[in-house]
Formats: C-alpha cells, structure tokens, sequence
C-alpha cells in the first residue's frame, strides 16, 4: 500500500504575538526538535460515496482524537480536494506523530495540520505551491484558533526566523541550529553544541506546565478591545515598535537590546491580560538568573515563555532556575546570523 509523508515543526513566537493579529508585524523561529510527522493511507472501507478522512494524534506532544479541536473538518477536505483536483472519493487515515506539546503556544495545530496536509497532497500525488499549502494550514487553523493571522502556519515549514507582517513571511539570515537538547545536565558544557553557523544567542523556551488556549486568548482580546478601542491602537503601535526595534538588533547582532524589548513586549501582554502569576514568575526568574530578556510566548494564559541567552553557559542557568520555578520542561534553541544579509 502506498503510505502519504508529511513533516512540519511546531515555532515560538519572539515578539509580536497578538498584535500580529491586528495587522502589526510578529517575529517567529521554528523549533526544529519539536517535529510532526503524518502519516497517511487509504481505507479500504467499501459503502457509501461519502469522503471518510480521519485525523489523529500521538507522539509525545499529546493524544487527541483530532489535531484541529472540536472544529469540523468537512471543510479542510473539501478545500483539499477543490485545490489538489483530487475528485476521487477520500477514504484515508491520517495519523500524526507530534513531539509538539498542545496547549503551550508552540504552534502544534499548524505544525499538526501543516503534516497532514503534505500528508495527503503525497497519498494522492499532488504537488502543492508553498501558497496552497498555506491556505490548507489556514482553513484548519481558523477551525482552531477563531482568528489566525498565519504565522503559525508559515513558521510550521520554516527553517530560519522569520518576520510576519500582513499574511506573508520574510525568511531573515537568522539561522535556527537543529540541536535537539532535553537534558539541562548537558548545558553547561559547551564542548558538546554543533555550531555551524557561529551563534549570536540561545533562546531558552520553557513550559509553565499549564495548558494554555489561544483560541481563548485571542477571544478574550477581541471582546476587551472591542470594550476599548484606544487600548487596541496602543497595543498595536507598542508592540509594532518593539519588533521593529526587535528586527534591527537582529540584523547588527545586538543581542542585549533585543532582549531589553522581549522584555518590553512582556510587559505589554501581561497589561491586556495575556500572561499568568506563574509565567510572570518564570519571566523574573530567567532574568534573574542572568537571561538577557524575557517574556510569554505564544497564545499565552499559561503555555510557554521563552527567554534570551548570550551564550551556552548562561541558557544552562537560565533553564535550571526555570526548573526551580515551576517549568516542566525546556528546550533549547540556539539561532546564528550569517556574515551577510
Ligand atoms: C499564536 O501563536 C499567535 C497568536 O498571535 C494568534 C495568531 O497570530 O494567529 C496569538
């Protein structure tokens, strides 16, 4: 029997989450060691004429009957098949395998739908252009999120940070190491990182142990600026200005004012509500111990935050005093700028 593959992987957002939804600009990287893989065949049920597709997950990111909620799913296949020109019926079993913790802001509903759709765009053969791919993700990310501005969906493919503004992603000459480290032992010595591309800094992202929803968040924003517009706007230029900021520091390698502004950005989400007493703790922790910036990432009310290290030795310490605050887990995520733009 012919197997469908699909491979995507879940993201961090650096600045700029909600606003983003608003139309201000947001900074993303992938996280390369937490991977979705789909994998798809055909049912051999006979009967009615009707399109069967089932989706389910497993893997260490969780279980679920369906990476897409509750939300129907007629409609991803319908889309699927209007795009793909696949007029057969569909009898198919999409099985996921996710390391990408759901409910943490790490992106595993894109990284989940963005695997299956390659998944079955190989069953059935299809090549599909990086835009195709991309509205697919989306119709399953707004069943998910409500309202999704779409970086989780192009973040999910991407293999270096990247800038989102307006629906499109630049790919910027950040490059993300694929260093998958799970073991806060193994930090503290340098001599074991592969460095390919000579690192500016470690982000350190860390799991505040408790499920956070985006689609909640992101309800809960849209009802408190519709109450007060003016907030809205100040939001919206606060957090723009950040991650201006944010993409310049990135381009001359200013890794301390970069992590002044994610520090920044914190502040602003947790004044509209978006991070929890546990994650403002983790964030002063991180800063604490030596981290450079700090703040929720992602969805928030719970899920991750993510800080900023200089370097090796002090993303150890940074992820070891996230433990004693509460983290249940960590990752690390080492980026590097190439020579030339
Ligand atoms: C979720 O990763 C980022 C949000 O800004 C929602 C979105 O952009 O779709 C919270």
């Amino acid at each position: 029997t012919r197997v469908g593959i699909g491979r995507a992987h879940g993201k961090a957002i650096l600045l700029g989450e909600h606003a983003v939804v608003y139309g201000a600009p947001a900074l993303a990287i992938p996280v390369p060691q937490l991977a979705a893989t789909a994998t798809a065949t055909r049912r051999t049920d006979p009967g009615d004429s009707a399109d069967r597709v089932s989706f389910a997950v497993s893997g260490s990111g969780g279980t679920s009957a369906t990476p897409f909620g509750s939300a129907d799913l007629e409609e991803l296949v319908s889309v699927f098949k209007e795009r793909t020109a696949v007029t057969e019926r569909m009898s198919v079993n999409v099985l996921i395998d996710s390391a990408v913790p759901r409910g943490a802001g790490l992106g595993s509903s894109a990284a989940c739908a963005r695997a299956a759709v390659l998944a079955l765009a190989d069953l059935f053969d299809r090549r599909l252009d990086a835009r195709a791919v991309f509205d697919l993700v989306q119709v399953s990310e707004t069943l998910a999120h409500g309202r999704a501005s779409g970086i989780d969906a192009l973040a999910a493919g991407a293999t270096s940070a990247l800038y989102f503004r307006d629906g499109a992603a630049r790919e910027l000459p950040i490059a993300v190491a694929d260093y998958a480290a799970t073991n806060s032992r193994r930090w503290t010595s340098a001599s074991d990182v592969h460095r390919p591309w000579g690192f500016d800094g470690i982000f350190v992202i860390a799991d505040s142990g408790v499920a956070g929803n985006t689609k909640d968040a992101v309800e809960l924003l849209r009802d408190r600026f519709q109450r007060a517009p003016q907030e809205l706007d100040a939001f919206v230029r606060q957090v723009s200005s950040l991650t201006i900021g944010a993409l310049y520091d990135l381009g001359r390698g200013r890794v301390a004012d970069f992590g002044e502004r994610l520090t920044e950005n914190h502040r602003l989400l947790r004044e509209i509500g978006i991070s929890t007493g546990q994650i403002d703790s983790m964030v002063d922790a991180a800063l604490a111990a030596g981290g450079l910036g700090a703040k929720v990432s992602g969805g928030g009310l719970g899920g991750c935050m993510i800080a900023l290290a200089a370097d090796l030795a002090s993303a150890g310490a940074v992820a070891e005093r996230l433990r004693t605050a509460g983290a249940t887990r960590s990752w690390l995520v080492p980026v590097g700028r190439f020579a030339t733009h």
